[in-house]
């Protein structure tokens, strides 16, 4: 099948990592119209299996072999956070575009290095911020940046899941050696952090708050040392003020992230999880605005692929992120595409968070 005029047209994809996420950026890369060439593993069995799970040309026994493969032009990396940094700096070296899942590395320095190899190397890399892709954020960043909804006064931020709610459960994200030093911020808030400040155009200068790692030992890891979760109190270069809850341990929240923003002359709260919907709060007249070509800015629209009525949400939005890499590949330009540079951002601000939780009162981003 030839996929001329797709995005992903004429692209060979490799995937480091085969397990949860590799599903999502396949999917997306096929949607794109893009060929799903080659995946590699933690050994050639799992590469095997998982490549032909995903519809892969090709399982690879390594990372090497799988960068040796000269029909591949971009590749995604999917692997344990504590690897992004070797994988992406081999596909930087390789010349290949790269997508780097979050959080982009596990430490400032190493995501300093990556920023900075892609751009010396002048291949598009992006990292996947894919709640930017709801139309509806679209639409409140739009709302924000055209003065409609005033100045911006307060922000009111959440993102809660349960998952890692008892002692009982487990993953390598609990251990820092592969997740990172912050679990709970990095994973999740890394997300939160990304979207208050694309939506808002403003960035978080200072913080304040603490973190909690409620279940020092789980399953299969006897002492666990980063965070379940944070709580935080933020200030902004442009003068606003707001908190950030994130939690892996609230019964109940799947996958809320909840973003409210309070402006001078109207408000605006975001559902991840009721994606279809934007609340716009008024002192009279607040109002659900739905997506809908007809009500929605011409910046939402070009996300929406369902007519008014017909849901998406997170697989879409993951295939529009992934079609815009691909576009930005191409050379077109991209509003709002996440990049390294955003990665590094929200690894900068993770650190922030570390640092505010060792300490009395503020911290400078
Ligand atoms: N953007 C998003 O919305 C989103 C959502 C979930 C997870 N993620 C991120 O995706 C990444 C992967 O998470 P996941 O949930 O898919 O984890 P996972 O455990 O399901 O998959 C990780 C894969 O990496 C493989 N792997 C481990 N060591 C390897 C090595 N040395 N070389 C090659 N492969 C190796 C494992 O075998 C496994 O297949 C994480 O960084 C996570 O933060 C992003």
């Amino acid at each position: 099948m030839t996929a001329v005029g797709l995005p992903g047209a004429g692209l060979g994809v490799g995937i480091i990592g085969g397990g949860f996420m590799a599903r999502m950026h396949a999917r997306s890369a096929l949607l794109a119209g893009a060929r799903l060439a080659g995946l590699s593993s933690s050994s050639p069995e799992s590469a095997a299996r998982a490549a032909q799970a995903l519809g892969f040309e090709r399982g690879y026994g390594s990372v090497e072999e799988l960068l040796a493969d000269r029909t591949i032009d971009v590749v995604h990396v999917c692997t344990p956070n504590a690897l992004h940094a070797e994988h992406a700096a081999a596909v930087i070296a390789s010349g290949r575009d790269v997508v780097c899942e979050k959080p982009l590395a596990t430490t400032v320095a190493d995501a300093t290095a990556l920023t900075e190899a892609a751009a010396a190397a002048n291949v598009t890399a992006t990292v996947p911020f894919v709640y930017r892709f709801h139309p509806l954020v679209r639409e409140a960043r739009e709302r924000v940046a055209s003065g409609e909804t005033g100045r911006v006064l307060t922000v009111a931020a959440s993102y809660l899941q349960d998952w890692l709610l008892t002692s009982e459960d487990d993953n390598w994200r609990v251990d820092a050696e592969l997740g990172g030093a912050s679990r709970a911020f990095a994973d999740i808030g890394s997300h939160l952090v990304d979207l208050v400040e694309f939506v808002t155009g403003d960035r978080i200068t200072r913080i304040a708050g603490r973190t909690r790692t409620f279940f020092t030992e789980r399953a299969q890891h006897a002492q666990v040392t980063n965070e379940d979760a944070a709580a935080l109190v933020v200030e902004t270069a442009g003068g606003a003020v707001g908190t950030l809850l994130v939690s892996q341990v609230a019964p109940g929240r799947k996958n809320r992230l909840h973003l409210e923003i309070a402006g001078s002359a109207s408000s605006l709260a975001f559902d991840q999880e009721h994606p279809e919907t934007l609340w716009i709060g008024r002192r009279a007249g607040s109002v659900l605005l739905p997506r809908d070509a007809d009500q929605n800015s011409e910046s939402a629209n070009r996300y929406s692929v369902a007519p008014a009525g017909h849901p998406q949400g997170y697989p879409e939005a993951f295939a529009a992120f992934v079609a815009d890499s691909y576009l930005a590949a191409r050379g077109d330009q991209i509003d709002g595409l996440p990049r390294f540079a955003d990665g590094l951002r929200a690894a900068i601000v993770t650190d922030a968070v570390l640092r505010a939780a060792q300490a009395d009162g503020w911290v400078d981003v």
